[in-house]
């Protein structure tokens, strides 16, 4: 077991774009099997690479059938709207409710270097647009409207400034991507 750290809201990695990654090799297979692991014990569905530290286009997933990753994802459709609750491993124990296209066609490479290219509904579509944003520095509190977005942070700010283990200091919540 190689777990990394997971890196909460505050820090700056999260607020980086990660890089193309133009190099598929023995050390991004070993990259992927730590984040499954460190996604397997938090735990979580889904897990970005900058949210481990590492600036490059890569996430993994496993939404009950198996452990999947994806080099260089990119969404090149999107359809229909629909309400979920999301949380975020880096934003531990809150959760909101956020609407978003209910369907996505994803397309990127496999750890063979292989075109994979696939439509996604609901849960899987939306952890494909969440764990997108993370390659983009967006976290899903950007996604929420201005009020409870000011709201979200300040609950943030008080738990920081609390020093309390987030996830404890609200009893558990939603550990989605
Ligand atoms: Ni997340």
């Amino acid at each position: 077991m190689a777990g990394y750290d997971i890196r909460v809201i505050g820090d700056p990695v999260l607020r980086q774009t990660a890089k193309e990654i133009t190099d598929i090799d023995g050390a991004l297979v070993r990259l992927v099997d730590d984040m499954l692991d460190t996604m397997y014990e938090a735990p979580g569905i889904g897990l970005a690479a900058p949210q481990v530290g590492v600036q490059k286009r890569l996430f993994v997933w496993d939404v009950g059938t198996g452990p999947e990753a994806i080099v260089n994802p990119e969404i090149v459709e999107s359809d229909g709207e629909w309400l979920f609750e999301e949380g975020c491993l880096s934003v531990p124990g809150l959760s909101w409710e956020i609407v978003r296209p209910k369907t996505v066609h994803i397309v990127g490479r496999d750890l063979d270097g292989n075109e994979m290219s696939f439509e996604a509904d609901e849960i899987e579509a939306r952890l494909f647009q969440h764990e997108l944003d993370h390659l983009d520095g967006t976290l899903l509190i950007e996604r929420l409207d201005d009020e409870t977005r000011k709201a979200a942070l300040k609950t943030i700010r008080e738990l920081q400034l609390g020093g309390a283990d987030t996830r404890r200091a609200t009893g558990g919540g939603l550990t989605l991507p």
